[in-house]
């Protein structure tokens, strides 16, 4: 009897184990593609906002751009394809699309998101934009570059569930329409797990937004902001708000380049790393964070394009709104032992923001300037699967 349960057990890991490394049968379906690519290799940065530079896989070597990604035309569209390809996860049910919604600047609308079997995401979804600009990936900044990032999802078991891409490798070989894709992309059809990263990452690295109200304003362009919207945008670069000088630049997020305020980790004397913030810090959301993100409660300080359509807002999605979050930076910060030396009077007591509710409505205001309708409207990064 024993022994035939511990057959019976060995039989039950056995194919246990078979279908781990199983290929899902594939579903077949055609995605439209014009027939010359969009020119995704033409990238159309805010003024101000450059593509990220000077940190290379944390070793400091300013001739090494990070987020240098060569993209071609084709390659990208490739990666647009994988991108919302069902494909790409173990059962055929979850895209990268799936968390990442162009009509809401790649972000979710969701305080955190159902991948794989139903699992939920421990953080909230984020929007992309213009990844190519960031030196620093994710809310806890752990990965320094778009491809090193980018097949990170679909292993991940939460998100998408494939851990083993020698699996999806075969997988998408079978697909009638990737093979032709992988030869205009790469000169040839075999698929790679390589290949199928660096297509992600093109498409990714092309995804910009840059042409927003505010962005037309700021070209003198025939765009007016009113008084109020004037007025959110002073104080939102102002000692009162600080906002500018965290959420700063033309991207409006994390100065972390190797000298600026977030950054660091240049090279100081005697050749030694200087250390460096990775563009995150401690904003006082908790006393005790239950995740502490990069480490003591920081996380990236994000970019606010697009701000209007990304919510619910921080790494945990608490906030549903704009207004709740101004009301944490004026009545919600707490005196974390880690709290960004801006929110204290410099002796270590806690000081919060002091804005009026005018003052607030005129933030606000100013946010919803940055918002970038022909990005989340933009055919080259729709869903081509869509009939
Ligand atoms: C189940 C939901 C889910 C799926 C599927 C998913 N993501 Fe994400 N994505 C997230 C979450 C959650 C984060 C934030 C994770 C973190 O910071 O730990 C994120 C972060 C990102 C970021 C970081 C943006 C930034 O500014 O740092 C990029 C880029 C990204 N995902 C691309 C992808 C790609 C490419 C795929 C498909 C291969 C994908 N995602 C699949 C939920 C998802
Ligand atoms: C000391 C740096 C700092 C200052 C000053 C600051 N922020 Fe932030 N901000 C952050 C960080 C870090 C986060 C992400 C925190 C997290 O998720 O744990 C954040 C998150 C946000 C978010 C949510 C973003 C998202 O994608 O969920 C908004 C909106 C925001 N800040 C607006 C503002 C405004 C408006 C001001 C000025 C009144 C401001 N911030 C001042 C560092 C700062």
């Amino acid at each position: 009897m024993n022994r035939l349960l511990s057959l019976l057990i060995l039989l039950v890991m056995f194919s246990f184990s078979c279908t781990n490394k199983e290929v899902i049968t594939p579903d077949q379906q055609t995605p439209k593609l014009p027939e010359t690519p969009y020119s995704y290799n033409v990238l159309s940065l805010p003024a101000g906002a450059s593509q990220a530079g000077g940190i290379f896989d944390d070793v400091i070597d300013p001739s090494k751009p990070s987020n240098t990604i060569n993209i071609t035309p084709w390659g990208a569209t490739l990666g647009r394809v994988l991108f919302y390809d069902k494909n790409l996860s173990l059962n055929n049910t979850i895209a990268c699309a799936s968390c990442h919604h162009q009509d809401k600047a790649f972000a979710d609308g969701q305080q955190f998101s159902t991948g794989f079997q139903g699992r939920i995401t421990p953080r909230n979804s984020m929007a992309i934009i213009n990844p190519i600009t960031q030196n620093n990936l994710f809310w806890d900044s752990r990965s320094r570059t778009i491809s090193d990032l980018s097949l990170k999802p679909v292993q991940n078991h939460i998100e998408m569930g494939m851990e083993d891409l020698d699996v999806l490798e075969r997988k998408l070989e079978k697909i009638s329409y990737y093979p032709a894709l992988f030869k205009k992309a790469f000169g040839t059809e075999v698929v790679t797990k390589e290949r199928v990263s660096e297509a992600l990452s093109q498409f990714i690295g092309s995804i910009t937004t840059s042409r927003s109200r505010f962005d037309f304003f700021m070209n003198n362009d025939l765009v007016h902001l009113n008084e109020l919207e004037r007025l959110g945008m002073n104080l939102f670069n102002s000692d009162k708000a600080k906002c500018s000088s965290c959420h700063g630049g033309g991207n409006m997020s994390a100065q972390d380049g190797p000298n600026d305020p977030y950054g660091g980790g240049g090279t100081g004397s005697f050749g030694s790393v200087v250390n460096d913030l990775r563009g995150a810090t401690n904003i006082g959301l908790d006393l005790q964070y239950k995740d502490n993100g990069f480490g003591d409660g920081k996380f990236r300080i994000p970019s606010l394009r697009n701000i209007e359509l990304t919510g619910p807002y921080m790494h945990d999605g608490r906030f549903k709104t704009l207004e709740e979050v101004l009301d944490h930076y004026t009545d919600g910060i707490k005196p974390h032992k880690h709290l960004d030396v801006k929110f204290t009077d410099g002796h270590g007591n806690l000081k919060r923001l002091d804005l009026s509710s005018v003052e607030k409505k005129a933030i606000i205001a100013f946010l919803k300037t940055l918002t970038d309708k022909e990005m989340t409207t933009d055919p080259k990064y729709s869903d081509p699967f869509k009939p």
